[in-house]
């Protein structure tokens, strides 16, 4: 089989790696890629936006099952477009990925069908989300409608802080159109928790559960990236909260948005709150989290291509997905300045230090190859990733690595996965 993967991130890398693994595979392609990728796949020079170059390509090279990595492209409805040209491809459609797509379209659905989320209102005027918010005591959660790159949310400790939070989003337009509407909501207490799953529409194959660590710096604080660091399994999913997670969200969900005529297929992301009442939805991502998958599919046993075929097909049932009983943990090695503006173009040193460490893993993010030399490209630069017996084993392997590892301004947390082990 000859697969196509689009995108350039870790998660991308961590995708192409899984899927070379099987002996399905003959060639991958991946669209744009990266110079970590390029060791596996041959990139192609075309952006993950350009669904109609992508479109082509697919077509005349004869690709049988197309990968989408990040949520843009779907919600721009790549997979309708891949689909009029009888083209396999994996990931949700238009009308389903909506659920990313929206806030407001996710946090309704959860009401109309009765699935716990905080309360909330959605409001489209700026005035009134201003009294709506002097009439709510603070903390309350302020979130942009549309995709924001992980920025449109802000957790508000002061009213005052809340107040800003709508200037930004409804008065200086920062998210653009996404920031036409806000949810304002209740501010939840707990531990979250990433669930991912396979569906068909019909089928659900859940995944191992893990924690993505979204601020910047240790003890979780200063402002949110795109995550700096994730670990699986996470050690508070037992089996009876995967069950009621499976009960009171996950089938409810897959069968709430067939009712509403938008059938889902490919992965769903159901990021999550524990609370004292019980677990409740936090949002909804249409496709694999980065950096969540490249712990889950580090640990992941199953060819991944045959359930990826199933769920385009509508075959999960007939499928088996096994994992490896190790833990994993994700490190991210960051640009100095990130999240903030940083510098491109650092020399890094000491990947080849890494090359074929057994359980070890470098996924490269935001990378560049200039005369041979890899560079930092991004603000994410690297992932590094190591399994071990349990997540304390894993959690000192992968530093011992990421120590290995250097580029000027470099920064990383070194608390990723302790709170799973305290
Ligand atoms: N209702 C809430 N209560 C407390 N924290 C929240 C709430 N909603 C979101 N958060 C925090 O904000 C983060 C980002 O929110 P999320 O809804 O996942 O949006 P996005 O990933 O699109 O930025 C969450 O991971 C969580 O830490
Ligand atoms: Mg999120």
């Amino acid at each position: 089989m000859k697969v196509l993967v689009i995108g350039s991130g870790g998660r991308e890398h961590s995708l192409v790696w899984k899927i070379a693994q099987s002996p399905l595979v003959s060639k991958i392609f991946c669209a744009p890629g990266n110079p970590g990728i390029s060791e596996l796949a041959e990139c192609v020079d075309i952006a993950a936006d350009q669904t109609g170059r992508l479109c082509k390509f697919a077509v005349k090279e004869n690709i049988d099952l197309t990968v989408v990595g990040p949520e843009a492209p779907l919600v721009d409805g790549i997979v309708d477009t891949f689909n009029k040209y009888k083209l396999k491809v994996f990931g949700p459609d238009k009308k389903a990925a909506i659920l990313e797509d929206s806030k407001v379209f996710s946090k309704c659905l959860l009401k109309k069908h009765g699935i716990p989320t905080a309360d909330f209102k959605c409001i489209d005027d700026y005035q009134y989300a201003r009294s709506y918010i002097l009439s709510r005591e603070a903390p309350i959660v302020v979130k942009a409608d549309g995709l924001s790159k992980g920025k449109g949310v802000f957790v508000c400790k002061t009213t005052d802080e809340a107040l800003h939070a709508i200037d930004s989003i409804m008065k200086d337009k920062v998210f653009g159109s996404a920031g036409n509407q806000v949810v304002i909501e209740e501010c939840l207490i707990g531990e979250e928790i990433s669930l991912l799953a396979f569906t068909d529409g019909r089928n659900i194959v859940a995944m191992e559960s893990s924690q993505d660590h979204k601020t910047v710096f240790d003890g979780d604080k200063g402002p949110n990236t795109g995550g700096m660091g994730a670990y699986s399994p996470v050690p508070i999913m037992t089996s009876e909260l995967y069950l009621r997670i499976e009960r009171d969200i996950l089938v409810p969900t897959v069968h709430a948005m067939n009712r509403e005529g938008r059938p889902y297929k490919g992965v769903i992301y159901i990021g999550l709150m524990i609370t004292s009442s019980g677990p409740m939805v936090l949002e909804f991502n249409v496709r694999f989290g980065d950096p969540e998958a490249q712990v889950i599919l580090s640990r992941m046993k199953s060819d991944i291509v045959p359930i990826m075929l199933a769920t385009i097909s509508g075959e999960l049932d007939k499928v088996d997905l096994e994992w490896f009983p190790e833990a994993s943990v994700c490190v991210v090695i960051a640009s100095g300045g990130y999240p903030g503006s940083y510098d491109k173009g650092k020399g890094i040193t000491g990947l080849d230090l890494l090359n074929d460490q057994d359980g070890i893993s470098v996924f490269h993010a935001g990378t560049k190859s200039v005369d041979g030399k890899i560079v930092t490209n991004g603000g994410r630069v690297l992932n590094v990733v190591a399994c071990g017996e349990d997540i304390e084993a894993a959690q000192k392997k992968v530093y011992e690595a990421v120590s290995k590892i250097s580029f000027d301004g470099a920064h990383y947390r070194r608390d990723i996965a302790s709170k799973a082990i305290t």
